[in-house]
Formats: structure tokens, sequence, C-alpha cells
């Protein structure tokens, strides 16, 4: 049987802010808010991995009580594939809603705001607006600058920045010692540099390496960096060649891939080009297969010459799905 572990970066996620590595002065602001018991709309804006949404949990979990929040807080991402208009109208559902049992207010926690269209961030200000007596909003988002100026004015606005080096490398160090890891301080070192800052992605890569067996020096960390896994990206392509093709579960999962393992457009095609060569009969018709390897030849080619690697990358999902539904008929 195949045990699946459990990602460390949920294990290590901190459940109350004092667990919380760097941000003293966001942390201590939001202990206040919990304080109080009230808190403003909140903005987290800042580069991933450095604990947006670890933050914005563990204040809830510190108003409502630890797992006590239930059906007072909605949970959603702007990037949804369900679009925006189906989250409007949850929005407006639950911000319409009293607070359950004797709560004050209830909480909607949207990610990846700056991924909304301004029309809908718009609609989402007048939300705001209209129950704000009941219903406090924290919006995370990569970019401040992409949230429209009167929803801005309307949250108080923390900037999260990369963690110190220290502060990451010895959460590491703490989370090798808990997994009994044999780890040099160099592979400590290049956990750091080949993460830039980002946490998750840090904690990511220490599991993978980890899952090798052995002890875990500067060459295993980046020699596990620099290689995505040929099941995630065959996923990618099998998600994209069935009969129920998904473009957006397809594109969340290479930015995924691109993300976790720190790939630059040009590997990703390098592996994308391999795993579409070793892939079965089985799990891709040939047809299908040589119309991919010659569309990815295109893409390689663009990225060399400047091209946006996410926008070519994501032509060739498109590609692909639609050159498998003209082989079906
Ligand atoms: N400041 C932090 N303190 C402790 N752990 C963190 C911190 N930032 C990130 N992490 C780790 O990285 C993971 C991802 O953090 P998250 O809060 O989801 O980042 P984001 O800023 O992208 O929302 C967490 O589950 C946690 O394990
Ligand atoms: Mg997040």
């Amino acid at each position: 049987m195949m045990v699946i572990e459990r990602m460390w970066t949920e294990e290590f996620r901190p459940k109350t802010l004092d667990e919380v590595i760097g941000h003293d002065n966001i942390v201590s602001r939001l202990k206040e808010f919990a304080r109080r018991g009230d808190i403003p709309h909140l903005l987290f804006a800042g580069p991933p991995g450095v604990g947006k949404t670890t933050c914005a949990e563990a204040l809830i979990n510190e108003i409502y009580g630890p797992g006590k929040a239930g059906r007072n807080v909605l949970r959603l991402n702007a990037s949804d594939d369900r679009g925006i208009n189906v989250i409007r109208n949850d929005i407006k559902t639950f911000a319409s809603l009293l607070p359950d049992g004797d709560a004050r207010f209830k909480v909607i926690l949207l990610d990846e705001a700056d991924m909304m269209t301004s029309d809908a961030q718009h609609a989402l200000r007048q939300i705001m607006e209209r129950y704000s007596q009941t219903t406090r909003f924290i919006l995370i988002c990569n970019y401040s600058s992409k949230i429209i100026d009167p929803i801005q004015s309307r949250c108080a606005l923390f900037r999260f920045r990369s963690i110190p080096k220290e502060l990451v490398i010895e959460r590491l160090r703490t989370i090798s010692k808990n997994k009994k890891l044999k780890i040099s301080n160099e592979a400590l070192d290049a956990l750091y540099v080949v993460s830039e800052g980002d946490l998750r992605r840090a904690i990511n890569t220490l599991q993978a390496a980890a899952a090798l067996g052995g002890e875990i020096t500067e060459d295993v960390i980046y020699s596990v960096r620099s290689q995505a896994k040929p099941q995630e990206l065959a996923s990618i392509i099998k998600l994209c060649i069935s009969s129920k093709p998904s473009f957006s579960k397809a594109r969340q999962l290479m930015r995924d891939v691109l993300m976790n393992y720190g790939l630059s457009g040009e590997d990703v095609v390098k592996q994308l080009n391999s795993t579409l060569v070793n892939m079965s009969e089985d799990e891709i018709p040939s047809l299908i297969r040589v119309a991919a390897i010659s569309y990815l030849a295109e893409v390689d080619f663009r990225i060399s010459e400047g091209c946006d690697p996410e926008i070519q990358l994501q032509g060739f999902l498109a590609h692909l799905i639609l050159s498998s539904a003209k082989y079906r008929t």
C-alpha cells in the first residue's frame, strides 16, 4: 500500500500568531485586534510563502477560538475556476446572513484577490460597504497595486516581506529535528537560496529531499530542486487530453509545478518534452503526442526569444486540449 505523507507545510503551519516567525510588527497589531475582539477589513499583500494565509487563519482562530469559527468564516479563492460570478453570489449570500451563535461578525477570507477584474472588485466593494456591520473581509494578494483604490482605502493594509534568512534556517532546522533528518548546514543554506525567501517552497523542497532517504547535502537539495516529478507532468498532460479536459485545473497544476520546484519555463518545456516522449501508447495517442511535441518546440523557441513563459505554457495546455478534441471527432 502506498502511504501518502502529509504535506509538511501543513503539518508545520503555525496555528497561533505566537508561532508565526518574522513579521513582528504585523503579528503584534493582529494580536491587538484579537484582544479587542474586532477587526477592520484587512488587506494582506506580499510575496508567496511568507505567512499571509497562515496569519489570517491564526487570527481567525484567535478571534473565534481554535477551530471554532465554523459557519462564521467563508474562505474563497478569487482565481477559483467556478468564476467570479459564483464567488460574488457566495459572498453576497454569506454576507447577508447574521453571524452564527454569539459572534459579533463574520469573516470572508478572499485569497488571490488581485486576480479579480476591476469590475469584480467594484462589485465586491459594494458588498463590503453594505454589510460592513456584520462582515469583515480579509483580502490576500501578492500585489496591493492590483487592488482598486476604493477597496484599499477601506482596508488596513499589511505588507508582508520575505522572512529573514536566520529565521528561515532556524525553522527548517526545527522541522529537520522533528523529522529526525540528517542535514548539513550547507544544505540548509542551499534550501534558503533555492527558495528565495519562500518558506512554503523551502519546506516542500526539504520534504522532497527527505523522501529520497539518506543524508541531505547541498547537492541533494539542488538536484531535487531542478526536477519536477514526471508523474506530475504526466497528470497535467492527461488532464488536457481526457474526454473531460479541465484547462483551469491543468493551469493550476502547471503553476504548482513551477512554484514548488522553482523551475523556469525552459526547464518545464524540457521536462514536458521528455515526459511526452516517455508516456506509453495507452496514456497518449500517437497523433496527439506528435502534435504536442511539435507545438512544444514552438513554445521552446518563443520562450528563448523572450516571450512570457507562463503565457506560452498556458498556450501549450490550450493547444493540447484543442488538438485532442479534434483528434476525437
Ligand atoms: N511566517 C511564517 N511562520 C511560520 N511558518 C510559515 C511562515 N510563512 C510560511 N510558513 C510556512 O509555509 C507555508 C505556507 O505559508 P502561507 O501562509 O500559506 O504563505 P502565503 O504567504 O503564500 O499565504 C505554511 O503552511 C507554513 O508551513
Ligand atoms: Mg496563501
